[in-house]
């Protein structure tokens, strides 16, 4: 499913991201956990292709078979918005949008007609226990809500694999492990692919894999 070899990255002077391969499989839940600073987030961007690794390392990096580095940025856009889904930190709904039009703006993204965008969102909206959210704007939902609103727009488009940089790293324990559980539920009735970066060794430990950062480096592929 995702393949990367040789992946570098500099900034500046910074040796961020020293050489790493990683391998994952499709319906995978991986997590990267690691100190601050160890590159986690950028390693995330990098595999999530919102970010390129350095071009003289000969860097090889496919997802679905595809090779990411092969394709123009028109190619990649597209490819990004079918096939990967992100759920961050802090949701970044569009507050002017109610929680079904923030949900379906990936699907407008790759023109699917709106009808068919909104009967996508209401059957995600009940799956996730919120169908009586859907005409909020985030602003009117709790923490968790929003949260679980993000997940629903990162799964809009059937992505292939879903990126998620301290998904939970703003709730409460108890919205924390509902989020958490939805993980799993995902993946074993849609066999959803999930790479995770995360503080909370509660899930770090739930994956299926546990792969530890330090200094731009892999130091253990821990399997669970
Ligand atoms: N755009 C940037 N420009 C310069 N340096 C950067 C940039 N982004 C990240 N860094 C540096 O690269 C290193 C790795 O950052 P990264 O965000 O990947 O860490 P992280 O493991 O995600 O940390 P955290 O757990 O705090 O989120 C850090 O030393 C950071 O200061
Ligand atoms: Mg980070």
């Amino acid at each position: 499913m995702i393949l990367a070899k040789n992946i570098h990255k500099y900034y500046g002077d910074l040796h961020v991201l020293k050489g790493l391969d990683l391998h994952i499989e499709k319906s995978e839940i991986v997590s990267i956990v690691g100190a601050s600073g160890a590159g986690k987030t950028t390693l995330l961007q990098i595999l999530g292709t919102l970010d390129k690794p350095q071009k003289d390392k000969d860097s090889t990096l496919q997802i679905n078979n595809i090779d990411i580095y092969g394709l123009s940025s028109k190619e990649l856009s597209k490819f990004r918005n079918k096939n990967i889904g992100f759920i961050f930190q802090f949701h970044q709904l569009l507050p002017e949008f109610t929680a079904i039009e923030n949900i379906c703006i990936p699907a407008f993204i790759q023109n699917m007609p709106k009808k068919k965008a909104e009967l996508r969102a209401t059957e995600l909206l009940g799956f996730l226990g919120l169908q009586n959210r859907a005409r909020h704007k985030p602003g009117e939902l709790s923490g968790g809500e929003q949260q679980r609103i993000a997940v629903a727009r990162a799964l809009i488009n059937n992505p292939a694999v879903i990126f998620a940089d301290e998904p939970s790293g703003n709730l409460d324990t108890e919205s924390a492990e509902n989020l958490h559980r939805l993980f799993f539920k995902l993946r074993d009735e849609f066999q959803q692919t999930f790479v995770i970066v995360t503080h909370n060794e509660e899930l770090a430990d739930m994956a299926d894999r546990k792969i530890i950062m330090q200094d731009g480096m892999i130091i253990d592929k821990k399997e669970i």
